[in-house]
């Protein structure tokens, strides 16, 4: 009989196999200082574009402080317990309250990390007779949410309507059948490529199936819609989706998430998502500081104006430059180019050592063989002068690439890699 570790022995997996290449570089850096436009990396000064801090909230001034006074009045315990037993305070639920008024909703509810919240609101939303249909460009969390469901489920092209009907068509001949419902599942904005879902293409769907839509909002809310309420708002169709999330930890710059529907559907969950029922409840300096945020997010608007300031430039700056940005229609900024892994490896260092811009990489398999993908996180901290400085990092390295300089240095490698 194997030993259950062999397995682990032998392949590392799909991203762990390259990581005596990318481990501490392009896979785990540390990047250093208080989390800002620019921090350092390995030492040097590096404009970061790769930080989900959205609205500059991370290292306000009054956001820390309010951050340290909880912590002093709180310790970081307090409440112990799951909230259902012991770990329930009137400040959770003030919290939750505004949540709900912020995304126009009846009712919120707190997840302690955005992941398992997904993942036991998908669970707790359907019974083995129900359906899910879901784009298949899904975050991990619902992906793994799904996994969790005993019936049938259909993914849909990304954001293709076409196929999303196709697949209502065949889930609803299904339910029938079972005697269940069906939920669909998008994303508010999708965060690798910056498209927006098309929840009102798919809201006005309900009128010709019978659905309930869920939408996992992390990168929509607060950048996106008049009030900063998200990608509902944005598309005016808030009101159409059913079940709201988002998480805290982009534009709150902190730890946690909600969910947000009609009250019943909440009280519900309350009494049914075991991440909740059987975790500890968020923390209460994480609760303080979330109150204090969300009040900045709706007296602050500023926060918002300064984030799309730099985001239009840099995303306008980039296409005047001839970038391929994709179908962006978020603060998530793509860039596109050709290349092999090899190649992005070494255009990615040059960028970091010599041009002093940090940003997320991805390839192949996320993206197809031979395309290269830059993703920006512009944000509120950012200035004109660091976009300026990225875009003409940016006509560099992709003349570099074009006339063959990292294929060169990228030769090392390619052999190491046994391309
Ligand atoms: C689309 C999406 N959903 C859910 C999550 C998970 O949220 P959290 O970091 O709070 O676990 C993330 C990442 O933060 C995300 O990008």
């Amino acid at each position: 009989m194997k030993d259950l570790f062999d397995k682990i022995y032998k392949d590392k997996g799909p991203l762990g196999k390259w990581a005596s290449q990318a481990e501490g570089y392009f896979v785990f850096p540390k990047l250093e200082g208080e989390i800002a436009n620019r921090m350092k990396f390995r030492g040097k000064d590096v404009i970061t574009w790769s930080i989900n801090d959205y609205l500059g909230l991370a290292n306000h001034p009054e956001v820390r402080k309010v951050d340290a006074e909880a912590a002093k009045q709180h310790g970081s315990a307090y409440p112990m317990g799951a909230r259902m037993m012991s770990g329930h305070t009137y400040l959770h639920e003030q919290l939750e309250k505004e949540l709900a008024a912020f995304v126009n909703k009846e009712a919120a509810y707190l997840l302690n990390f955005g992941y398992q919240g997904m993942v036991s609101t998908v669970d707790a939303l359907v019974s083995k007779n129900d359906i899910i249909v879901y784009d298949v460009d899904s975050h991990a969390c619902i992906i793994d949410g799904v996994r969790l469901h005993m019936g049938k489920r259909f993914t849909f092209k990304h954001n293709d309507m076409e196929s999303l009907e196709k697949n209502l068509d065949r889930a609803s001949k299904m339910a029938e059948q079972t005697g269940g419902g069906i939920l669909v599942i998008s994303e508010g904005v999708f965060g690798m490529r910056g498209e927006q879902g098309k929840l009102k293409e798919i809201v006005a769907l309900k009128k010709k199936y019978n659905f309930r839509l869920f939408v996992d909002d992390a990168h929509g809310f607060g950048t996106l819609g008049k009030t900063g309420a998200g990608t509902g708002e944005e598309q005016g169709i808030q009101d159409e989706i059913d079940v709201y999330f988002a998480t805290f930890a982009k534009s709150m710059a902190s730890t946690g998430a909600f969910i947000a529907a009609d009250q019943e559907i909440i009280d519900y969950l309350k009494y049914n998502l075991r991440s909740q029922m059987f975790a500890k409840s968020l923390q209460m300096q994480l609760v303080v500081g979330a109150l204090k945020r969300l009040e900045m997010l709706r007296t602050m608007p500023e926060l918002k104006e300064n984030l799309w300031t730099i985001v239009n430039a840099l995303q306008s700056g980039l296409k005047d430059h001839g970038f391929d940005i994709g179908n962006t229609s978020s603060c998530v900024t793509p860039v596109y180019l050709k290349g092999s892994i090899p190649e992005a490896m070494a255009l990615v260092k040059d960028l970091r050592e010599n041009y002093g811009i940090f940003c997320s990489i991805v390839v192949y398999p996320v993206i197809p063989k031979g395309m290269i993908l830059l993703r920006l996180i512009p944000t509120a901290s950012h200035t004109l002068e660091d976009v300026e400085e990225t875009l003409n990092a940016f006509d560099a390295i992709r003349d570099r690439l074009e006339n063959g300089t990292y294929k060169r240095l990228s030769a090392a490698v390619s052999a190491a890699m046994g391309d």
